[in-house]
C-alpha cells in the first residue's frame, strides 16, 4: 500500500519536473508570441490544463478507423480551425482542406516547416537546415538519385521482387509470424542496401536494426532523458546509428575503387569531394532520416492493407484476379513483374490507395507562420505554429462516400491522386511531397503480388488497428502462410 502510494508521488514529481522542463525548452523556441495575441482575431479553442493543455487527449488510443474524438469534439464546437495546446506549446490545428493546402503550398514562403523540438533532437539537423530553400533543393535531388523513376524502374523493382519473394518463402515455414515485423525488417534490408550497401543478413548486422528499433519504440514517449527510460534508449539508438554510418561513410571515402552500382554513400562521398552544398553531417542526418522513413512507414501501409484484405473477401478476390492474371501471361512462372505489368495493376493500386487513405500514417505536418496569415476570418499570428491533420480530410464524407469503409472501387471514379491533392495528404503536397511515394507504392504492390500469387493466408492473432492518433497495431498482426498448390 505505503510503496503504491510512494511510486504514484514519485510519478508525479517526475512528471511535473519533465513536463516543465519540456515546458520551459519549447517556450524558450517558440519566442514572445503572446504579447499580440489581444490584437488579433485568433480561432477559438481552449488550451487545457496548464502545462500538459490538450495532449493527453490527442495520445489517448482510440480503437477503429474513425475522426479521432479530439479533433470531432472540437470541430463540433469550434469548426474547422481551432487553436489549443499541445506537446507545451500553443498552436492552431486546421482540418480544413483549404486552409490545409493553402500552408502547405507556402512553404518557405508564408511558412515554414517546423516541428517539435523533441522530434528535431532525435531527427537531427534535417529539419532545420531544410527551411533553407538551396539545401533544401539539393537534398531532393540526391535522394532522388536513389529513390526517383529512372532507379524505380530499372533497379527497385527487380530488387523488391526478389526480396519479397525470397522472404516470404523463409516465413512459410513457420507456424506463424508477425506481419508488420517481418515485413519491416524485409524492407529495412532492401533499403539499407541501396543506401549504404548494407548487408542486413550477416551476423553483424542484426545490429544496426536493433539500434533502429531502440529507436523507433522511444519515438513517441515522454522526452525524460534518463537511463532506463523509452527516450533515453531512443537517444541512444540513434547516436550508436549515427557513429555507425559516419564509419561506413569514412571507409568509403578511402575506398579506391568505384563500385559498380551506385548507393547513397557514394552520392555523399562524391557531394563532399568539391565544393560541397551540403555538409557531411547534414547528409549523415538524412541517410539517417531515409533509414528510418523507410522502416516504419512503408510496412505499417502494408500491414494495414493485409488487415483491411483479410476484413474484405471480395476486394481480396479481385485483387487476386487481376494478379493472377498477369502472372498467368508470364512465359515462365519463376520469371519477374515487369515495369508494364507494374503500370496495368489498376486494382492493386486502388486497394494501396484506399489503405494509404485509412491508415493514418502521418497523422500531423507542421508548419510555422513566417508573417501574419489572415483566412477564413481568422488570424494566423506570425510565429505560430499549424498543425495539419490528414485524417479529417480523408474521412470526410463528402469527397469519400462512407468514408469509414474500406471501399478500393471508389478509385475507379475519383482520380488517383498522383502529386498530392487537397483531399489526399498521405504523402503531403507541395515542396515537401514524400521522396519515397513512388518506392513505398512500388514496395506495396509488389509485395501483395508476390503474396497473392503464391500464398494464402490464416489469421493466429492479432490485427487490432488503434489510432493514437498515428495508426499501431497493439497485439500485432500474427499471421500463417501457406503456399499455394
Ligand atoms: C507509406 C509510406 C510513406 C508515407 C505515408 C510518407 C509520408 C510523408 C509525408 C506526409 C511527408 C511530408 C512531410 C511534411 O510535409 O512535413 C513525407 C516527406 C518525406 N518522405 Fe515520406 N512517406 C512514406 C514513405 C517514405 C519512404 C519509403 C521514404 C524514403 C525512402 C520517404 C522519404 C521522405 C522524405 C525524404 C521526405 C521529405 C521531403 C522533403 O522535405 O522535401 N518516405 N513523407
Ligand atoms: C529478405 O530479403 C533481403 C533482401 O533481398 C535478403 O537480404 C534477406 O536475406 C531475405 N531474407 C530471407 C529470410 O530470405
Amino acid at each position: 500500500m505505503e510503496t503504491d502510494l510512494l511510486l504514484a508521488v514519485v510519478m508525479c514529481v517526475t512528471a511535473l519536473i519533465a513536463a516543465w522542463w519540456f515546458h520551459l525548452l519549447l517556450k524558450w523556441s517558440s519566442g514572445g508570441h503572446r504579447r499580440r495575441r489581444c490584437e488579433l482575431t485568433l480561432p477559438p479553442g481552449s488550451m487545457g490544463l496548464p502545462l500538459l493543455g490538450e495532449s493527453l487527449e490527442l495520445f489517448a488510443r482510440i480503437p477503429s478507423l474513425q475522426v479521432v474524438p479530439f479533433f470531432k469534439r472540437r470541430l463540433e464546437r469550434y469548426g474547422p480551425v481551432f487553436k489549443t495546446n499541445l506537446i507545451g506549446k500553443d498552436m492552431i490545428v486546421s482540418l480544413d482542406p483549404e486552409l490545409n493546402s493553402y500552408v502547405l503550398k507556402q512553404d518557405n514562403r508564408a511558412f515554414q516547416i517546423w516541428y517539435p523540438e523533441s522530434l528535431k533532437r532525435i531527427l537531427g539537423a534535417v529539419l532545420e537546415v531544410t527551411s533553407s530553400e538551396s539545401l533544401h533543393k539539393r537534398m531532393r535531388t540526391m535522394v532522388l538519385r536513389v529513390f526517383g523513376p529512372e532507379n524505380l524502374r530499372l533497379v527497385l523493382l527487380r530488387d523488391v521482387q526478389r526480396a519479397a519473394r525470397s522472404n516470404l518463402s523463409s516465413w512459410a515455414d513457420r507456424p506463424s509470424i508477425e506481419l508488420k515485423e517481418a515485413v519491416s525488417s524485409m524492407i529495412f534490408s532492401v533499403t539499407s542496401k541501396l543506401l549504404i550497401n548494407y548487408d542486413a543478413s550477416t551476423s553483424s548486422a542484426g545490429e544496426l536494426w536493433k539500434h533502429y528499433d531502440a529507436f523507433t519504440n522511444g519515438l513517441m514517449s515522454f522526452p525524460v532523458n534518463i537511463p532506463g527510460t523509452a527516450f533515453y534508449k531512443c537517444l541512444k539508438g540513434r547516436k550508436n546509428i549515427m557513429e555507425a554510418l559516419k564509419h561506413m561513410l569514412d571507409e568509403r571515402k578511402k575506398a579506391a575503387e568505384r563500385r559498380e552500382t551506385m548507393d547513397f554513400l557514394d552520392l555523399v562521398v562524391d557531394e563532399l569531394k568539391e565544393k560541397p552544398v551540403l555538409d557531411e553531417d547534414f547528409c549523415l542526418d538524412v541517410l539517417f532520416g531515409l533509414l528510418f522513413a523507410s522502416i516504419h512507414t512503408t510496412s505499417t501501409a502494408l500491414t494495414a492493407a493485409l488487415k483491411f484484405l483479410t476484413d474484405n473477401p471480395k476486394a481480396l478476390q479481385e485483387l487476386a484476379e487481376e494478379n493472377e492474371h498477369i502472372s498467368k501471361g508470364r512465359v515462365g512462372a519463376s520469371s519477374e513483374i515487369t515495369w508494364e505489368e507494374y503500370k496495368s495493376m489498376k486494382f492493386t493500386s486502388n486497394v494501396i490507395h484506399e489503405s494509404l487513405r485509412l491508415a493514418n500514417i502521418a497523422p500531423m505536418l507542421f508548419r510555422k507562420a513566417n508573417q501574419d496569415v489572415h483566412m477564413k476570418g481568422y488570424t494566423i499570428p506570425e510565429g505560430w505554429t499549424v498543425m495539419i491533420c490528414p485524417l479529417e480530410t480523408h474521412l470526410n464524407p463528402i469527397t469519400y462516400t462512407d468514408p469509414n469503409i474500406f471501399n478500393p472501387w471508389r478509385w475507379k471514379d475519383i482520380s488517383e491522386p498522383i502529386g498530392g491533392s487537397k483531399d489526399f495528404l498521405v504523402f503531403g503536397l507541395g515542396l515537401r511531397y514524400c521522396l519515397g511515394a513512388d518506392f513505398a507504392k512500388l514496395q506495396i504492390a509488389t509485395f501483395l503480388h508476390c503474396l497473392i500469387t503464391n500464398y494464402r493466408w490464416e489469421v493466429v492473432s492479432g490485427g487490432d488497428m488503434v489510432l493514437s492518433p498515428a495508426l499501431s497495431f497493439p497485439n500485432g498482426f500474427h499471421v500463417k502462410l501457406i503456399k499455394k498448390t
